[in-house]
């Protein structure tokens, strides 16, 4: 079988980076194209210099690459991706990393990316992106919308309570992330003499993956909050979960191991998990503790793999009925 030709299109941003450096490793995949706006000119490694001697690829205008690939990574900011899906080839596969195609209700989308969506007839042949809770449709799909790094965190976190309706809600979900969530580009509150000794809560109520949250769980009753932690990479989420009744002994952990049996990139332990431990990783990390009627679920992932890049190659290889884990067996790094 010939490879899977794959463009990635915003390939120098963190995200970008990411994909391209997984695919790079990935068995069944060439590499075709690198597309970049400011950066376009320029050979991979004047931005990723981690890939040097990995390639001769020189990133392109993003609106110059329409074809050679099979599959097209989009890892561009919201609100550019909606822009250009429709100029894609109609039979290629798509899989965008932004919050452009997640949602399926389009005022909710608007009320939370504020700006009108150029592309809403597109939405629907979208597949929501996250493997562990919706492997069947994405076998099926040639669109899918990657989800969040936050949303992936939490929904892996609260999902096994929810489906077996244990949760007697509302949910509420305290989220953290590293500085590498915002992007290459520095702005105001995201350089490093602000974010490095800060610790900071942001968007109260009004943060996008709340909708995004609510919508894989179901509608479920959630309140997420998220904060900035002096870290480069990783998102931990600590999910409280008022149960409906109070569980036997370990029964919780044990619903959640049930729940993960088989998965590749699911970890689940008792007490805390920690972001260290998945660093670099598609891993996510589901912690239990249980008292009573609550239930405290602490999720760790890399906001670039397992919250991004990663997930991206994963819905990929499910796409292309290909073993789950293709160039994804990378294990953590604790430092
Ligand atoms: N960072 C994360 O942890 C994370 C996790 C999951 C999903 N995502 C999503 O992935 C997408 C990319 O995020 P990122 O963190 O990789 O961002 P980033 O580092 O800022 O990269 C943005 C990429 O898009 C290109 N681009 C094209 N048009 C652009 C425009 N109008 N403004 C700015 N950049 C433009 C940039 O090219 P030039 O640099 O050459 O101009 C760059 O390659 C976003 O939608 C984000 O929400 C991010």
């Amino acid at each position: 079988m010939s490879k899977i030709r794959a463009a990635v299109l915003g390939a120098s941003g963190y995200i970008g980076g990411e994909v391209v450096r997984l695919l790079l490793g990935h068995p069944e995949v060439d590499v075709t194209a690198l597309g970049a706006r400011e950066s376009a000119g320029k050979a991979l490694d004047e931005i990723q210099p981690n890939l040097r001697g990995r390639t001769d690829l020189r990133f392109k205008p993003i609106e110059e690459i329409r074809d050679g690939a099979d599959v097209f990574f989009l890892s561009l900011p919201h609100g550019e991706a909606h822009r250009v899906v429709p100029a894609l080839p109609r039979d290629a596969k798509v899989i965008d990393l932004s919050g452009d195609f997640r949602l399926s209700d389009r005022a909710t989308w608007e009320a939370h990316y504020k700006m009108p969506h150029a592309a809403w007839e597109l939405q629907r042949e979208f597949v929501y992106g996250v493997p562990e809770i919706n492997r069947a449709r994405l076998r099926e799909s040639r669109r899918v919308a990657v989800g969040g790094c936050f949303a992936t965190c939490a929904i892996l976190s609260c999902w096994p309570l929810v489906k077996e309706k244990r949760s007697a809600g509302p949910i509420v979900i305290d989220g953290k992330t590293g500085s590498s969530g915002s992007g290459a580009k520095p702005g105001e509150k995201t350089h490093h003499p602000f974010r490095a000794g800060a610790f900071f809560a942001y968007e109260p109520f009004h943060h996008r993956h709340t909708p995004e949250i609510r919508q894989a769980l179901g509608g479920a009753d959630v309140l997420f909050q998220p904060h900035s932690a002096p870290m480069v990479r990783g998102v931990f989420t600590t999910s409280y979960v008022p149960l409906a009744a109070e569980p036997d002994g370990d029964a919780i952990l044990e619903l959640y191991r049930s729940a993960y049996a088989g998965e590749k990139f699911v970890r689940v332990g008792k007490g805390t998990s920690n972001v260290a431990h998945v660093r670099g990783s598609n891993f996510i990390d589901v912690g239990v503790a249980a008292r009573g009627r609550m239930a405290i679920i602490f999720g760790a992932i890399d906001n670039l793999i397992k919250g991004g890049a990663g997930q991206a190659v994963q819905c990929m290889n499910i796409m292309y009925g290909l073993p789950e884990d293709a160039g994804l067996n990378q294990w953590p790094s604790i430092i």
